[in-house]
């Protein structure tokens, strides 16, 4: 696999743990498109495995399959090998798989998977849009005929409440809004957008929706907890935009805004966001 070590990791799975711990835990529906759980041997691929908590859920799910969880930050590859030593966790930059797959890397075989499954990865893999048929044609590739494609991402008008104040919270700080809006390392494709993409590259689309699913942050005040803390882990694309000094500022510029947004007037501890997940599941024909 290569190694991707290079590119600045952004990722800490110790931060990862204390600030977004619910992210591989609601996942109840996207896993309930995958087969029966079982003793099939299947060989399954995780796409940005992250610090491997959901992908040894497969491994519970499925005792005798051969499970590889890739992931492009060292820190969550480190975090997953050591928890999990029955799974092969790997550094892969998922962005370009075709030119992984033609360069023959290890378990990067065409037609080796029964499953390729995804969770809460996909929108940072896609930012790029020159990368983004690539992607789907090599999920294809990878894939046996009838495998499955399993997955769940940001959808259209996700944290569409964060995203906009981060880029508020930039333009206050002096940074021009285009550029604000250039940080942004996310795609929310929607349902559309996706039945049409995995057409095109060859699967028969089975499920796909689209849901708004209000999320309340881990409620930890402080560093790591609420809005500030899901802004220090996840935005920091936006946050390199200004100098390191002025960083907490704008976390807190974007606690400032969203006060009342995120509220519940029966829940003061909770900050609530509103997340849509985009979820589906493609057969390859
Ligand atoms: C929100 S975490 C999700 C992790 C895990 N799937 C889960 O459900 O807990 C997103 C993961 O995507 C990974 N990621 C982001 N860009 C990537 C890329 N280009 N290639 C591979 N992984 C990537 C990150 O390193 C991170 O571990």
């Amino acid at each position: 696999m290569s190694d991707q070590a290079t590119e600045k990791d952004r990722w800490s799975s110790k931060t990862y743990t204390s600030s977004a711990s619910f992210v591989p835990k609601l996942t109840n529906k996207v896993l309930s498109f995958l087969p029966a759980p079982g003793t099939s041997s299947f060989n399954i691929l995780d796409i940005g495995c992250g610090d491997g908590v959901l992908t040894s859920k497969l491994l519970t799910l499925y005792p005798d399959a051969n499970i590889i969880g890739l992931d492009s930050s060292p820190s969550m590859i480190e975090t997953a090998t050591q928890n999990y030593p029955k799974i092969s966790f790997q550094i892969q930059d998922c962005t370009d798989l075709l030119a992984a797959i033609k360069n023959a890397a290890p378990d990067l075989a065409t037609e080796s998977y029964d499953i390729i499954f995804s969770n809460a990865a996909m929108h940072w893999i896609l930012r790029e849009k020159s990368c983004r048929s690539e992607f789907f044609a090599a999920m294809n590739a990878l894939l046996k005929t009838n495998g499955l494609f399993v997955f769940e991402m940001g959808g259209w008008g996700n944290i569409a409440e964060l995203h906009t104040a981060l880029v508020a919270a930039l333009v206050a700080h002096g940074i021009p809004v285009s550029e604000g809006r250039e940080a942004s390392p996310w795609f929310f494709p929607s349902d559309r957008w996706m039945e049409e993409m995995l057409q095109s590259v060859g699967f028969a689309v089975e499920e796909l929706e689209l849901e708004l699913r209000p999320t309340r942050l881990d409620e930890r005040r402080g560093e790591d907890g609420g809005v500030g803390g899901w802004v220090r882990l996840m935005g920091q694309h936006f946050l390199e935009k200004v100098e390191e000094k002025k960083r907490e500022s704008v976390v807190q510029y974007v606690e400032e805004l969203l006060n009342d947004v995120v509220k519940r007037e029966e829940d003061e501890e909770g900050e609530w966001v509103g997340y849509v997940r985009l979820r589906g599941k493609g057969r390859k024909l």
